[in-house]
């Protein structure tokens, strides 16, 4: 028997509709912030992710899922949103003086990275994403931090922190680099292996090490925070003091480093809170990538972006964790019963119309008993069953019955089939 390739999961009915959800919840609030839409491709260029997140990053070194199309074209499953949004902008010209500034867009959907299954990470997984193009200033970085935030408290979630840091620009980021690598080396025996192999190609990320030693080696390492410029801790303060002006709660980590290589400035985690659940999750991650556009338009466009992604799993695992319940998405407004070979026609005809009229409905298919086709309506939880027997055919009438309070009144026929929402709307207020 064929199964789902490892770490991809079927999302079946009666779990879909948590996603729809959040969807739509998050979908209610991006538009209040004057966002939109975008979809990009599923596969892009290989080359757009390593220019893009990065030569020496897992995620391009290790997790990406690439491959040569019949054409020998080298194809990647994007492992993440921002780079192929970044390159939809240069392509499309979106920074043209047609188009709003700043340019704000969201993305929901799959992405592809070939790490270990775990709960809460998976192999395709969901982000619901947001990249801002063009605001220059602290103020788009905290509004869109504010936006994570109030997804997150629309959901009912609760139980978070906000973690942020700066990197700086790249140069002194380099100059940062370096010193830390002189602070690292003396105690290179002692790294774990992966901090040995990072020490050189990617050292920022030593800091961000879930090894016990490492944790302990880079606790008295010098901070970022110290090397940043003028601008860039004027900026960082900034972004400090609109946080507290909008009464958001934040913690500094100066040891906390994003995955991907093309932050600068201001980066922020949304984080399980480690009391609560034991180990930390990072719900939420993002920051600024202030040199992307100019990477990937061959330096001809100098527009600095900000944005982050949501990871679907695991704000559905902690709703669940949390005891968040989903609002029923999809009720049932009338089930019909009938019964009696002749009034298939009838049943059929009413529950075309009812459906035509904006109401859901559904009926039984199998000639049970209405006994057994009321106990199914009960089960579906509908608003209210329409009974159609021969004797209500003769009649030219039709019951229908409040399954809440169980009132129960003949209609004519011919009112089903002209003018049902009339009917609805007596029956259910
Ligand atoms: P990221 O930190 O790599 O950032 O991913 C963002 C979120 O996606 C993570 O915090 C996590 O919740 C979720 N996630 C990542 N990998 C997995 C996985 N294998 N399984 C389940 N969930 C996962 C980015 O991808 C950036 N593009 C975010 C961004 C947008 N920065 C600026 N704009």
């Amino acid at each position: 028997m064929i199964q789902k390739p490892k770490g991809t999961v079927d999302i079946l009915p009666g779990q879909v509709e948590t996603w729809q959800y959040i969807e739509q919840t998050a979908r209610d609030i991006l538009h209040r912030y004057r966002f939109f839409e975008i979809r990009t491709p599923l596969f892009e260029s290989y080359d757009l992710f390593s220019r893009g997140v990065g030569e020496t990053t897992d995620v391009v070194t290790k997790e990406m899922y690439d491959f040569h199309d019949k054409g020998d074209r080298h194809i990647a499953l994007k492992p993440e949103g921002t780079a192929p949004i970044v390159r939809a902008y240069v392509e499309n010209k979106l920074f043209g003086p047609e188009h709003v500034k700043p340019y704000k867009v969201y993305y929901m959907g799959s992405m592809f990275r070939y790490e270990r299954p775990q709960s809460g990470r998976q192999r395709q997984f969901n982000q619901l994403g947001v990249e801002v193009f063009g605001g220059e200033s602290a103020e788009t970085d905290v509004e869109t931090i504010a936006l994570a935030i109030d997804i997150l408290n629309a959901l009912k979630v609760s139980d978070f922190k906000l973690v942020i840091n700066s990197l700086g620009t790249p140069e002194t980021r380099k100059e940062y680099r370096d010193k830390l690598v002189a602070y690292l080396e003396p105690y290179f025996d002692e790294l774990s292996e992966d901090s040995k192999s990072r020490l050189y190609q990617n050292p920022l990320r030593v800091l961000d090490s879930k090894d016990a030693r490492d944790i302990e080696i880079v606790a008295d390492a010098p901070s970022i925070l110290d090397s940043l410029s003028e601008e860039s801790q004027k900026r960082f303060e900034d972004v400090q003091q609109l946080l507290t002006a909008l009464d958001i709660p934040f913690e500094i980590d100066s040891n906390m480093v994003r995955g991907l290589d093309y932050y600068q400035e201001t980066i922020f985690e949304i984080m399980t809170n480690e009391e609560t659940y034991g180990t930390e999750t990072t719900i939420c991650g993002g920051g600024n990538y202030n040199g992307l556009v100019a990477e990937l338009s061959d330096g001809k466009q100098q527009v600095p972006g900000f944005g982050f992604a949501i990871g679907m799993e695991r704000l559905i695992l902690l709703m669940e964790s949390q005891g968040i319940s989903v609002p029923a998405q999809h009720p049932l407004d009338v089930y019909v019963v009938n019964f009696g070979e002749e009034t298939t026609a009838a049943a059929t005809q009413v529950m075309q119309k009812v459906r035509h009229a904006g109401y859901s409905c559904d009926r039984d298919f199998f000639n049970r008993k209405p006994r057994k086709q009321f106990k199914e309506a009960d089960k579906l939880a509908a608003d209210l069953v329409i009974t159609i027997g021969q004797d209500e055919i003769d009649h030219d009438e039709i019951q229908v019955k409040n399954m809440a309070t169980g009132e129960q009144n003949a209609f004519p026929l011919q009112q089903f089939l002209t003018d049902f929402g009339s009917i609805y709307q007596q029956m259910t207020n």
